[in-house]
């Protein structure tokens, strides 16, 4: 069994590069099926999920495959739409994307209901209700969803009740072809939904966002293209409270600073020392960390994918502080494993209250990919040696983190026994 050991009270000091982010690249490599021709993708994180989703492309008949560290080739033209890898599937949310991939090459698709990090209910009625505003007819049976049009599309206008990353993006997957303009409104904002529609525009799509209304002109053909994923901002923030934690002082490189901004502000109002470059952000820990009180919403507020990690770093802080989750309101499962390292928190509903908490290391488990980084977060600046297991949840998400940790002096190393 795959665990990480982290030796804590070590300072992290140096440079790291930010990989690309995970969360566009995903939408991004489904989109090719979208493109009957060769697509070049580079900035393409070597995470767990990347390569499921490649695996489930040449499932389909795709060639999809690395062709150098970071860049992948896509050419999905000999593509099918049956899906031979439905068990990847049920482990993967990102898979949920070839609903809307699938849709709008085949008309049809049937895929097993999407898996993924299991922080609560994770319903997909908003996609689905898109669909059917599209024409399309949904059957969800035994685990299974089936959708499909017998007809000519026309585009429509697709209102969201709720802001979801996922919805937004199948929308638009599923409508690139329709004649006429399809109004997607009450979109999700986030950078992986800009990164998506960059790659489909340079491919020859033709959609606008103002807001969050997203207008898809449909396109005749897509055509192959080369194309660059943007930095990860997750990743970023991660690093930002692994600095916290460990009393360090880091340059992030490859980052896009304005997808950070928002919430560097929460770091700075801790008392960090943060200087922004064109694209490289330096993070320095004050002598002492203030707390903050922080409610994750929508972007371009506070992430929920950095709760976790910051619930983590606010019991290195003098006075303890609060984080509300308003996106996945149960997403507590890491507070159990951060108390076995002595953390002071408790929660209240949708919310982790943490007081001021003296780490040691301890056995802990990462229960999903960011509950995992809190623990590796709490592990740096903890006394004594911790040790994660359930790693692969980590590794789904964080290139190299044991190279990239060791880089900047952390004591961190992967064992299997
Ligand atoms: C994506 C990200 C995930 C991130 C999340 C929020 C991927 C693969 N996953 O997940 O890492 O944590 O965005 O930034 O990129 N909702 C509904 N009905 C729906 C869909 C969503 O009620 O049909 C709700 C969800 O329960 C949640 C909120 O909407 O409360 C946002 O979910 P959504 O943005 O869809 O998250 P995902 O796309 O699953």
């Amino acid at each position: 069994m795959e665990r990480l050991i982290i030796e804590g009270g070590h300072r992290l000091y140096g440079e790291v590069n930010i990989s690309g982010m995970k969360n566009s690249a995903l939408p991004i490599i489904y989109a090719c099926l979208l493109v009957k021709d060769e697509c070049i993708i580079h900035n393409i994180p070597r995470v767990s999920d990347i390569y499921n989703s490649l695996e489930i492309l040449r499932g389909l008949g795709a060639d999809a495959d690395f062709i150098e560290r970071n860049t992948v080739r896509i050419n999905t033209k000999n593509a099918t739409a049956t899906i031979k890898n439905q068990e990847l599937v049920s482990k993967m949310r990102a898979s949920s994307y070839l609903m809307g991939a699938l849709f709008a090459r085949f008309n049809e698709v049937c895929i097993n209901m999407p898996g993924g990090c299991n922080f609560g209910v994770r319903p997909i009625e908003q996609h689905l209700k898109g669909f059917c505003c599209l024409g399309a007819t949904c059957i969800e049976k035994d685990g299974k969803i089936e959708i499909k049009a017998d007809k000519k599309l026309k585009s429509q206008k697709i209102t969201l009740d709720k802001i979801s990353v996922g919805a937004t993006i199948n929308m638009v997957l599923a409508s690139i072809f329709i004649e006429g303009t399809t109004i997607i409104e009450n979109c999700a904002i986030e950078p992986h939904v800009d990164d998506l529609i960059c790659f489909l525009n340079k491919c020859g799509g033709k959609i606008i966002r103002k807001n969050r209304t997203i207008l898809v002109n449909g396109a005749n053909k897509l055509y192959g293209t080369d194309y660059t994923v943007f930095p990860d901002m997750i990743e970023a923030l991660t690093y930002a409270c692994f600095v916290g934690a460990s009393n360090g002082e880091v340059l992030l490189n490859k980052v896009n600073v304005t997808h950070l901004r928002y919430s560097l502000d929460f770091f700075k109002s801790m008392g960090m020392h943060i200087k922004e470059y064109e694209s490289k952000v330096h993070i320095k820990k004050s002598t002492v960390l203030n707390g903050v009180n922080v409610v994750t919403a929508p972007y371009p507020l506070f992430p929920t994918d950095l709760h976790p990690q910051l619930s983590a770093l606010l019991c290195f802080t003098c006075d303890g502080g609060s984080v509300k989750d308003e996106i996945f309101p149960t997403r507590f499962a890491y507070v159990n494993e951060l108390r076995k390292m002595g953390a002071n928190i408790t929660t209240i509903d949708n919310m982790a209250v943490i007081k001021p908490s003296y780490l040691f290391g301890a056995r802990t488990d990462a229960t999903d990919l960011r509950a995992g980084a809190a623990l590796v977060t709490a592990s740096l600046g903890a006394q004594g040696n911790s040790e994660i297991s359930n790693v692969n949840y980590i590794i789904r998400g964080y290139e190299c983190l044991v190279e990239k940790l060791t880089s900047i002096g952390g004591k961190i190393k992967l064992v299997n026994n």
